[in-house]
This record gives structure tokens, sequence and C-alpha cells, in this order.
């Protein structure tokens, strides 16, 4: 098995490109994680970004000259300086940019370079990680979703901004996700093992809907991106990607293939089709465990009486799995209030999974729609890892870790 993306590895090299937004001041928190992490950080700054941070900032930081500008001075030194600064950059395996701004984007995905960072990106070779971040206004603006896609196109990483209040007022998506969930998928980038390679993973994510009426619905608290992140994990190290997702609000990985579906007998028809391709399953959906067993036709009117629904069993998509998996790994998620170990052991032997993922959900920054999460993996062999934790992206890496230790060991 191929190393995981956390440290450990000779001569990484990163560029951190920082474009000029608010959250400039950002990027420092993100150079310190990379560089705890053994990574070699080269800063490059635009004009516009310098107005928002100084230089000095990010030389004191990472020990290095700031990259500034392409026709900023002359003479000699400064021009042994610019080689030395072009050999870093040609030496990096990963150019990251944070916060990525609308202008930016726009120049990677329309190929301008009038200065050191957009020149760079056109002759930058490696993997490329955005991290943007702007007004909701602009994230939003048929333009810059255009070049989104034009920028996922590449195979470049886009690290989805956070909702929130934002410097601008408003408050929706656009403000640069945190650094250190930029920093772990910059860390997979670079340590990026093709361990996946020849594999099909199958991933299910995010929630189902179950209606009651034409315009109501049973649902859960799901955002899907713990699934999402087992995804771009997978597709990172070499695994061809299907993701069967229930509604929700987030953008496609890289190179993943997204069939969408709304209801969870829709979610089973979608892994039933796909089942024969698949050689690892991954079931990170909150499937609803209950459906309306007759959703009414028309909306169901507003009275003084009390109204109750008859529920019925959803089909358990992954308990069948279980008893026709063959030689496929299968990862079911269990969701708990409380440790989750009991149950999660439970469930990967009633389940016949390979691994359950015990996932806590009543803590502060854990499970239903936070970035990090805090799991123990429970294996059949009965091992039981736990987790700290950890942005959702670095615990599917670890998912994978030892679900391929497990195969290799059997
Ligand atoms: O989407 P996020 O906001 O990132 O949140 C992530 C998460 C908390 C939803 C995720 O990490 C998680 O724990 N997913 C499983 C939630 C769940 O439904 O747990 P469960 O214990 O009810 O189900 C156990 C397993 O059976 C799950 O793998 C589930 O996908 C599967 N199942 C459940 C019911 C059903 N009808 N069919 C199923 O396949």
């Amino acid at each position: 098995m191929g190393q995981s993306g956390t440290g450990g590895f000779a001569c990484q090299n990163a560029i951190l490109g920082i474009g000029g937004g608010i959250a400039a001041y950002k990027a420092a928190e993100l150079a310190r994680a990379l560089m705890e992490r053994g990574v070699t950080v080269q800063v490059v700054m635009t004009r516009a970004a310098q107005e928002f941070v100084r230089p000095l900032t990010f030389a004191a930081l990472t020990a290095r000259k700031v990259i500034t500008d392409m026709f900023a001075a002359s003479g000699e030194e400064t021009l042994a300086s610019a080689v030395e600064h072009i050999r870093v950059a040609q030496e990096a395996q990963v150019l990251v940019v944070a916060p990525a701004t609308a202008d930016l984007l726009a120049k990677f995905a329309n190929g301008l370079a009038d200065d050191f960072l957009s020149t760079l990106y056109l002759a930058f070779t490696g993997s490329v990680v955005l991290a943007p971040a702007m007004n909701t206004n602009m994230w939003n603006h048929p333009a810059t979703r255009r070049n989104l896609e034009t920028l996922r196109g590449r195979g470049h990483t886009i690290v989805d901004p956070e909702e929130g209040a934002l410097a601008c007022g408003m408050v929706g998506p656009g403000r640069l996700a945190d650094p250190a969930r930029i920093a772990a998928v910059v860390l997979s980038a670079l340590g990026r093992p093709r361990d996946l390679e020849g594999e099909t993973v199958l991933v299910t994510a995010g929630p189902t809907e179950e209606p009651v009426d034409p315009v109501r619905f049973l649902s859960n608290r799901s955002s899907g991106k713990m699934g999402y992140a087992v995804a771009e994990a997978a597709a990172a190290r070499g695994a061809r990607v299907i993701l069967v997702s229930g509604p929700v609000h987030l953008s496609p990985p890289a190179g993943v293939s997204v069939v969408k579906v709304r209801t969870a007998e829709e979610m089973r028809a979608a892994v039933l089709q796909h089942l024969p391709e698949a050689t690892i399953i991954v079931k990170a959906a909150a499937v609803a465990d209950y459906r309306v067993k007759h959703p009414a036709a028309g909306k169901i009117k507003k009275s003084e009486e009390r109204l109750t629904l008859d529920l019925e069993p959803t089909a358990d998509i992954l308990a069948e799995l279980g008893r026709t998996k063959g030689e496929r790994l299968l990862v079911g998620f269990a969701a708990e209030t409380g440790d989750p170990l009991p149950e999660a052991r439970r469930k990967l032997a009633s389940k016949h999974c390979d691994m359950m993922v015990g996932n806590r959900v009543d803590r502060e920054g854990s499970g239903f729609g936070s970035d990090d999460n805090e799991v123990v993996l429970v294996l059949r062999t009965g091992e039981a890892v736990a987790l700290p934790r950890a942005p959702k992206r670095e615990v599917a890496d670890r998912i994978f870790d030892h679900l391929l230790k497990l195969r290799d060991a059997s």
C-alpha cells in the first residue's frame, strides 16, 4: 500500500499563491499547517494580496523570500534570487491558491498571464488546489460558475468556500474554507498514493428525502460533506468513483461520476445498478429509515385536527449489499449519539461489513454538517481504531488506509 497524505515524505514542496481578499491573512495559518507537516512552502503574493497582508509576515513564517512581482525589481542579485524562486517553483508538486479571488479564477480559466502568479499557473505542471473566497453574489455569478467548471474540468481540486457572515456584511457562501481543511487537501495531493488505481469505488452521500405530499418531505441533517470527501479521496488515489448522492449543496469532486437521487428507493436502485462495477462500496449516506406509506397526491391542508402519518420502513440498502457482497469491500457508517463503538460493532456484524465507521454525531465539530469528524473505525477483525477529530477529507484517507491494510493482511 502507498503512503497516505500526512507527513513523512521527503522533498515535499508547495507553492502557496495568495490572492487579494480579506481572507489573505488566513493563508498564514495554512502556511503554518503545511510547514508543521514538513512541507516547504514558497509564497507568491499578487499585488492586491499585499494590500491586505505584508509579504514580511509570510517571509518570517516560511523563512523564504516571498515572490511578489514579476517585474518589480532589476539587478543581478534580484535576478539570482528570482531564478532560485523559479527553481523552487519548478520543484513544487502542488500549487495551492488561497484565497483564490474571482479575478484569479477568471485569469486561470482563460489563460491570462499578466503577473507572476497567473504566469506561474500556466507554467505549472503539478497538482492545483484552489480555495476560493469572495462575496456571495460573485461566487454565484454565472461567469464564476463557468470558470470553476473549466478549472474542475482540468482536474484541479476546488476547496469550496463555507457559508457564513462575510466581511461585506452578506451572509452566504463565500468565506474561505478552514485552513486545516485546505491543508488536508494539499497534503493529500502531495502524498497522493495511487493505491486505489484499478478499483471502482461506489460511494453514497447525503440525506434522502421521503415525500409526505408534493411540497413536504421527511429528511435529516446530512450535508453530504463526509461522502463527498470519501469520493474525493478515492479519486485522488486513482480510483474510478461513482458517487450516488442525495440532495445536497456541494459541487462534485473532480473526475467523479455523480448520480443524483432523492429517495431511499432511488438510492437503492442507483446502488444496485452500479453494483456490478464496484470493487469497494462506502455507504456514508444518511438514508431515511422510514417513509410515508401513501404520500398525499395534493398538498395536505392545515386543520385543527391531529395529523398522523403512516410510516413504513425503507429497504436497508447496506444490509442487502452485505448479504451479496462477494469479494467486494463494504464500508458502512453508524451515526450515533454517545459512544458509537457498541452500535458500530453490532451493525458491522449484522450488516456483514468489512468496516463500520462509528460516527459521533452529538459533539460540536463532528458528524452532520461539520467540516471535521470524529470517528472510530471498527474492522471485521474486531480491531477498533479511534481517530482524532480531523477534517473529513483526512478521515476519508484514513478509512482507505485501514481498508487496504485489512485487505493486504487477508
Ligand atoms: O453528510 P454529513 O453532514 O457530512 O454527515 C456525515 C454523516 C454523519 C451523515 C455520516 O458520516 C454518517 O454517519 N452516515 C451514516 C448515517 C446513518 O444513516 O447511520 P445509520 O446508523 O442509521 O445507518 C447505518 C448504515 O446503514 C449507513 O451506512 C447507512 O448508509 C446504511 N443504511 C441505513 C438505512 C437504510 N435504509 N439503508 C442503508 O443503507
